[in-house]
């Protein structure tokens, strides 16, 4: 038995045999069924494009067919399963096609969509999580699991926190290169978060930062931002974060009406700066296409114009403010205090977060900060958890 097939990703199967396959030229689809009743229906040129190396390059694991050249229905001789329950399938003119068993069963238990490896998606307030989820962060560049234990989190809660990671000013680099590429942005790839003599934004001051989500003046705002504390000595400059998906459940279920001005009136968000102008359009409650994350436009600093009828502009100015008050709401707001060697993660699309105002004379306050999108922290949570779920 070699019980070994290639399959067109780096993941290993286990071996499911199929107890049946079956053609149905009624519908052109080949029927696969398993000994516990489970069932995947596959049509005939999918199958095609699958196979090791007339449908995929088995090196790069992309598929090589135009699909006008590929097999049809009508090109299936005959389907069969072969001695060890692998589907093998003979093409008209000859050719075969054999498709790993195991490699079909994780298909038919949806594990090949986009949500598989990650860890499921929990909604907070303060009285379930009273601070982020803390990982030992002293060694988060060894194999210690603390970067698997710390980005499962993050993804899962939308807010993780490193504790005890070096304070190098130049660490998130680092610890990024074990992640994904930085998505720069007119702050630069790191910024600094500390007092500037000519700020170019209020994180650069201060001042009090009511709870906002970053860059909504961007077609696709950041997926993540990352903020590290390198100094703090000040009084006040406490943190604020509120878990999106829970202000969601708030407003639907006690101002609706509010809700529904916050996703279907739009805005204008408009960075205006001297040498960047960028802008974009879209609710503040933004739930994009079938498939999209929610995602938040909630930065009131760069929310420059209505774009909606005149007559909707009152009720906006009303759900942005029932919208703040639920963000600021003890019941929803976490808080809390960086202390030297904390990274704390949020999902910026989800998670508003928000700072306490601090007197920029008392002390220092210094964290470095960077953006990666939410695709390359998928990817490598992905990868991660491959190793041990
Ligand atoms: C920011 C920001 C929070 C802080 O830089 O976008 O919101 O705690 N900073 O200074
Ligand atoms: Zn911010």
């Amino acid at each position: 038995m070699t019980r070994h097939l290639p399959t067109p990703d780096s993941y290993d199967y286990e071996w499911v045999a199929l107890s049946d396959a079956r053609f149905a030229p009624d519908t052109g689809l080949i029927r696969l069924s398993w000994p516990d009743t489970t069932m995947l229906d596959v049509h005939p040129t999918w199958v095609a494009e699958n196979t090791p190396v007339t449908g995929y390059d088995t090196v790069v694991n992309e598929g090589i067919l135009d699909v006008r050249e590929a097999p049809t229905p009508s090109d299936v001789a005959a389907v069969t399963i072969d001695d060890e329950g692998a589907l093998a399938v003979t093409w008209s003119d000859g050719g075969s096609s054999k498709l790993h068993p195991g490699w079909l069963r994780h298909i038919a238990e949806n594990k090949h969509l986009p949500d598989s490896f990650l860890p499921d998606r929990v909604k907070w307030t303060p009285a379930d999580l009273a601070e982020p989820i803390s990982v030992d962060g002293s060694d988060v560049l060894g194999d210690s699991g603390a970067l698997e234990e710390w980005l499962s989190a993050l993804v899962g809660y939308g807010l993780a926190r490193l504790v005890d990671a070096p304070t190098d000013p130049d660490f998130l680099l680092d610890l990024m290169k074990h992640v994904g590429p930085i998505r720069g942005s007119n702050f630069g790839d790191l910024f600094s978060v500390r007092i500037h003599e000519s700020p170019d934004s209020l994180a650069y001051t201060g001042l009090n930062l009511g709870q906002h989500t970053d860059l909504p003046t961007r077609e696709i705002p950041p997926g993540f931002q990352f903020l590290h504390c390198i100094e703090n000595t000040v009084e006040g400059g406490w943190s604020r974060m509120t878990d999106g998906l829970a202000l969601i459940d708030e407003l639907q279920t006690n101002h609706a009406d509010h809700y529904e001005a916050l996703t279907t009136l739009d805005w204008v968000w408009f960075n205006r700066q001297h040498n960047d102008d960028h802008r974009w359009v879209g609710p503040v409650i933004d739930h994009g296409g079938p498939h999209s994350p929610v995602t938040f436009r909630a930065f009131y600093p760069v929310r420059s114009f209505p774009a909606m009828d005149s007559r909707d502009v009152s009720r906006a100015y009303a759900a942005l403010c029932c919208l703040n008050d639920v963000a600021h709401d003890e019941r929803f707001q976490m808080r809390f205090a960086f202390r030297p060697g904390d990274i704390v993660g949020f999902d910026n699309r989800r998670v508003f977060h928000g700072r306490d105002g601090f007197d920029p004379g008392g002390g220092g306050r210094h964290l470095r900060g960077c953006y990666l999108d939410s695709d390359d922290i998928l990817s490598r949570t992905r990868v991660l958890r491959r190793r041990t779920q």
